[in-house]
């Protein structure tokens, strides 16, 4: 029998809607908001009521480029967390509504379990190569940074994280101090092309927790480096940013990746997944993948369009706990902070 979902992103500054049937993305909208561009970064009042504009014809859009009517539906499901608390409750409440309208039940997802679980969506046209559990997966988004051990799309745990800073804070952080225009990490990913890597060397960083990560100390070197160098030449920025975005991408890259070879030798798993926006980046995705020709892990990328927000992935998670009944009441609430992975 076949499970068709709605599934609704709005965590941060995207509005997505998708709907699935069983593992097949019939649609994936995505609404993102150019409005935080100019403040240099995400304004959480204005992604709010950017949501709250969006989420109508994001979701009509969906539905109708997936030829599906609201009561075909067998459930929506929404990110309850972790996000931005006041774009989440436009998400978490309109699920509720659509949901009491049409009968339907809810099922509440974990925008990092989405995450992670992109890797088992498939397109009309081609079934994408799924990991075997358990599988390892570097999860590194503007908001985290973690390995976590995957054992079914619904048991989970992480074995490492972040002490501080994200990896997406580090890029979105140091191409601020550069000027250059939120989000950072596209566009150091785009300048690191043209850069020597080699340039210029930042901190890197000693955690006391085996695959822990640590992204402040970076932070600050790198914040160093460019304050030592322009005090004796104020153009030093300009000149030097392709290296300086080169230098910083490939100790980004290390750091990540250092963590993540020490995970599977010590776990002894060879499927290896990355997830989130992140993992976006042109030189983390062929270190991975030079990393595992090396290793002989299995390695998964995502498609780049799964990388960043989206509601695809916030709809094949929901259709895992759908099939194993886990419904949520009309009285659930989203949370800014939802540590537990489930
Ligand atoms: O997963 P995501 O869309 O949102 C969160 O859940 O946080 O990740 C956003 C992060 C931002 O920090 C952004 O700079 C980073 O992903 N990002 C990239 C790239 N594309 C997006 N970082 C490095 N290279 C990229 N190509
Ligand atoms: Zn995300």
């Amino acid at each position: 029998m076949s499970i068709t979902i709605l599934g609704i992103e709005s965590s941060c500054d995207d509005t997505s809607a998708a709907v699935i049937q069983n593992t097949t993305l019939l649609s994936n909208v995505i609404a993102s908001q150019a409005v935080h561009v100019k403040y240099g970064g995400v304004i959480p009042e204005l992604a709010s009521r950017a949501h709250q504009q969006n989420i109508i014809p994001v979701v009509d859009t969906a539905l109708k480029e997936a030829g599906i009517t609201p009561d075909k539906l067998d459930a929506i499901a929404f990110t309850r967390g972790p996000g931005l608390l006041g774009s989440l409750l436009v998400g978490t409440s309109f699920a509720k509504g659509l949901s009491i309208a049409n009968n339907i039940p809810m099922v509440e997802v974990n925008h990092l379990q989405g995450h992670i679980l992109s890797h088992f969506i498939d397109l009309p046209d081609r079934e994408m190569p799924h990991p075997s559990f358990p599988f390892l997966c570097l999860l590194v988004s503007g908001g985290h940074t973690q390995i976590v051990k995957v054992s079914s799309p619904l048991d989970m745990e992480i074995i490492g994280s972040t002490i501080d800073d994200a990896a997406g804070e580090a890029f979105d952080k140091c191409a601020k101090v550069m000027g250059l225009p939120y989000p950072g990490g596209p566009v150091i990913d785009r300048l690191a092309k043209e850069g020597n890597a080699e340039a210029f060397t930042f901190a890197k960083p000693h955690v006391k927790g085996e695959f822990d990560f640590s992204f402040s100390g970076l932070k600050t070197s790198f914040l160093y480096t460019l304050r030592d160098h322009v005090k004796e030449d104020p153009d030093f920025v300009e000149k030097h940013k392709a290296d300086l975005c080169a230098s910083l991408q490939k100790t980004i890259i290390d750091i990540l990746l250092t963590q993540l070879i020490k995970a599977t030798k010590k776990t002894n798993i060879k499927d290896v997944a990355i997830a989130g926006g992140v993992s976006a980046n042109s030189g983390l995705r062929e270190a991975v993948a030079e990393a595992g020709r090396r290793r002989g892990w299995r390695t998964f990328i995502p498609e780049l369009k799964f990388t960043t927000d989206n509601a695809a992935m916030i709809a094949i998670s929901g259709y895992y706990r759908y099939q194993q009944g886990m419904l949520s009441s009309y009285d659930i609430a989203p949370v800014a902070r939802l540590e537990d992975i489930l």
